[in-house]
């Protein structure tokens, strides 16, 4: 199963970041020195993948300029000589063509988010990445992820899953645990039900869908006349438990740590996770952290 094209959904608005999302892109927040976004993508690019979609809205437009070339920085940096910083930028240079972007003109939820990008998919299976989403680890989330794919049936399809605790699952996608599969260390396994964000006290398990998605293109069908869920918005867990009628899902319990960098904790945490893992940061950091923690 060769997966080539990721989608990216990024209409959000980032509310639970707000004031820091009132003029800015969630996903160009900055993790240490690049933007989230700029994570997803490189995670994508390691894992394979060879076109990238991004489902913009309103206010999104410098996401498409964070990709696109920078002429007079370009010009800057040559004339200056900054070796390291011309590198860096010719690293994270995409290819011309490699890129699509289409509008989610209205807010009506992930599921709908998805289905935009139905013309630009094709008939192929394809990953669905969510940038808000960063998971620490090398290889990364999707790499585990489509290694494992390969070794599974042509219609199969996997989510990402974590555990959480169990009063926080009304914050998630849950799904139900049906026979462990195999995979490494035997992580991957059925999954004999999804429910989008269950109700206090009824979730199935505390295994929560993390944002990273292998889905077959039948899905798009689906969400095409998918009726609104949780919260009121076309949600792509209700088109899953739809697709799985007819085809295999799995769930992947992923090594790494996730972070939620669209909440302020999670974004604070990942900055520290992150600049602790860099080595041209690390004991400096550290040093800091340290003399705060002993002064707080
Ligand atoms: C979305 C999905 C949910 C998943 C979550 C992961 O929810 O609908 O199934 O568990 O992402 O972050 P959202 O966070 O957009 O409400």
């Amino acid at each position: 199963m060769k997966i080539r094209k990721a989608v990216f959904p990024v209409a959000g608005l980032g509310t639970r970041v707000l004031p820091a999302t009132k003029a800015m892109p969630k996903e160009m927040l900055t993790i240490v020195d690049r933007p989230l976004i700029q994570y997803v993508v490189d995670e994508a690019r390691e894992a394979g993948i060879e076109h990238f979609i991004f489902v913009t809205g309103r206010n999104k437009g410098v996401i498409e300029d964070h990709f696109d070339r920078m002429f007079e920085l370009d010009e800057s940096l040559n004339g200056r000589n900054t070796t390291a910083e011309i590198a860096e930028l010719a690293r994270f240079q995409p290819e011309a063509g490699e890129m699509s972007f289409t509008r989610q003109q209205a807010p009506l939820g992930l599921g709908h988010a998805v289905w935009c990008a139905r013309d630009i998919v094709g008939n192929e299976p394809f990953a669905v990445v969510l940038p808000d989403e960063l998971v620490l680890n090398s290889p990364g989330c999707l790499k585990q992820m489509i290694d494992i794919a390969n070794g599974l049936g042509e219609k199969s399809n996997l989510v990402a899953v974590e555990e959480v605790p169990m009063e926080m699952t009304h914050q998630y996608g849950i799904c139900g645990v049906g026979e462990r599969h195999g995979g490494p260390d035997g992580n991957t396994f059925t999954i004999d039900g999804m429910v989008e964000k269950p109700p206090k006290g009824t979730s199935p398990s505390n295994l929560s869908i993390t944002g990273r998605y292998i889905l077959q293109p039948e899905i798009f069908k689906i969400l095409e006349t998918q009726e609104r869920g949780s919260g009121g918005e076309i949600q792509l867990t209700d088109a899953m438990i739809g697709l799985a009628k007819s085809q295999a899902f799995y769930g992947v319990e992923f090594e790494g740590e996730r972070h939620d960098c669209g909440s302020k904790s999670g974004f604070l945490r990942a900055n520290i996770a992150f600049g602790l893992r860099r080595p041209d940061l690390r004991d400096g950091l550290r040093a800091e952290m340290l003399r705060y923690l002993a002064e707080t």
